[in-house]
């Protein structure tokens, strides 16, 4: 493999996990932020976030020398022949996508870029923003016409970002020259020789390609969740439809667990903004559709909310609930949307005296709900409870103990929002199960 010089601009869950996985692939890369603190950390091999497997790469990068991390551009532009754009497009106050970290990372770079680079964008954006930000760019830079964009969105999930990187399912190469296409297959040599499929596209497809991608994964997670509410009035059980779905190979088995829904820092903002694009472009179908996934995913949060009333006998004004799980999905101490958190903070808002556990996540949890108290181990959270809601589907809740726990809480009363505690060895230890998607 031939490296190359990349350069990494966002130092985000996206740009720190890219950069890391670029130099482990054999690249020199130099990464940018704005954050000086967030810059001064990662070179000393810090991870501002909780990912498995990442921090031993970013070490491994930093030791070897083939990453660096700069806050100049003039350094960035000096240095790279590709350099990825990575930072955030987070919602806007109208649901579209803010773009201004992408225009302010066009603009403090465009000055600076060597004549041949190619800049190649990875962060999520409406269709129409590539061909738009090249067009600026170009006008911009010294080096004009010589600057080329490509489109190559990333499909990481939290958690899974490093394998997801190096191994993802397929490269999306958003084009409008055979000379980036072949930059970009220089760039995943590697991963390209053991086979992994690049499609190579317009810009405008590949980036229609990100956002339908996430848009379907929410459509299936709505569609189970509405299913689930119809086992509940039809007296069914939504696990066992599940199960049986699954082993049609059209529908199939992963993206469809039932429970609380989606939260994240991508999927609920991607399908605003996905509907926002739509509805510019007139395509009232989108617009419709992803209005009704977002209103039934914000639906699972009140109805957990309201089982858990019925459950306490009605009002939630003085009682002692433990909360299991605050990040927005295992694996993650991410909390951005997170229905867990968002759960826990309508019930104290109703009330209730939350104390809430999660491995990893209680001090991103604390920074935006004070008000709730927060416990070091399972046990000291259900110190008597009168209920105990299972929020996040971490496997260390997954085995707990029942008795262990019956001992020390009020009532042996659990509610599982995620569909996935063994109900029986619960009910055999004396619990009541409520179980989301399940009539009884
Ligand atoms: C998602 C996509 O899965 C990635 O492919 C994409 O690259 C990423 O967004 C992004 O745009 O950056 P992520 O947000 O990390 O990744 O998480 P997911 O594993 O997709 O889960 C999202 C939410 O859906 C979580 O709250 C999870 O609990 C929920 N979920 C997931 C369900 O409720 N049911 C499921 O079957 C699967």
């Amino acid at each position: 493999m031939q490296p190359l010089r990349l350069t990494v601009i966002g130092v985000g869950y996206l740009g720190l996990t890219h950069a890391a996985c670029m130099a482990d692939l054999g690249h020199e890369v130099l990464a940018i932020d704005t954050d000086h603190e967030r810059i001064a950390r990662a070179s000393a091999g810090e991870l501002p976030f909780f990912e498995p497997g990442l921090e031993p790469l970013l070490r491994k990068g930093l030791d070897t020398g083939r990453l660096r991390f700069t806050t100049s551009y003039q350094e960035i532009g000096a240095f790279g022949e590709v350099h990825f754009l990575c930072v955030g497009t987070p919602q806007a106050a109208d649901g579209a996508a803010d773009l201004s970290y992408l225009t302010h990372a066009a603009d403090a770079l465009a000055p600076h870029l060597r004549s041949g680079c190619l800049i190649a964008g990875k962060s999520t954006v409406p269709a129409g923003t590539a061909r738009a930000l090249l067009a600026t760019i170009r006008a911009a830079a010294p080096a004009g016409e010589q600057v080329d964009l490509a489109w190559n969105p990333e499909f990481l999930r939290e958690g899974h970002a490093v394998a997801d990187t190096l191994h993802p399912d397929r490269f999306v190469f958003g084009v409008t020259s055979p000379r980036a296409e072949a930059v970009l297959r220089q760039v995943y040599a590697q991963p390209l020789a053991d086979g992994i499929p690049a499609l190579s596209m317009g810009l405008e497809t590949a980036e229609l390609v990100k956002v339908s991608a996430n848009a379907f994964l929410a459509v299936k997670i709505s569609f189970i969740n509405a299913v689930a509410d119809a086992c509940e009035a039809a007296g069914a059980d939504v696990t066992q439809l599940t199960a049986a779905l699954a082993l049609d190979e059209r529908i199939g088995r992963r993206g469809m667990a039932p429970g609380l829904g989606f939260g994240g820092g991508c999927l609920p903002k991607d399908i605003r903004a996905f509907r926002a694009t739509a509805a510019a472009l007139g395509v009232q179908s989108v617009v419709s559709l992803l209005a009704d996934v977002d209103e039934i995913n914000k639906s699972r949060r009140s109805h957990v909310v309201d089982m858990a009333r019925a459950a306490a006998g009605g009002t939630l004004s003085g009682k002692k609930i433990a909360a299991l799980g605050l990040a927005f999905k295992p694996d993650s101490d991410d909390v951005r949307d997170s229905p867990s958190l968002d759960v826990c903070g309508r019930l104290a808002a109703d009330g209730a005296i939350v104390t809430a556990h999660d491995p990893v996540a209680v001090d991103n949890a604390t920074r935006q709900h004070p008000e709730l108290r927060y416990a070091k181990t399972v046990l000291e959270a259900a110190h008597d409870a009168d209920l105990v809601l299972h929020l996040t589907e971490w496997d260390e809740y997954r085995s707990l103990d029942p008795a262990a726990l019956a001992a020390v809480v009020a009532h042996r009363t659990i509610i599982d929002a995620r569909c996935v505690l063994d109900t029986r060895a619960w009910q055999t230890a004396g619990w009541t199960v409520r179980t989301v998607g399940r009539s009884a």
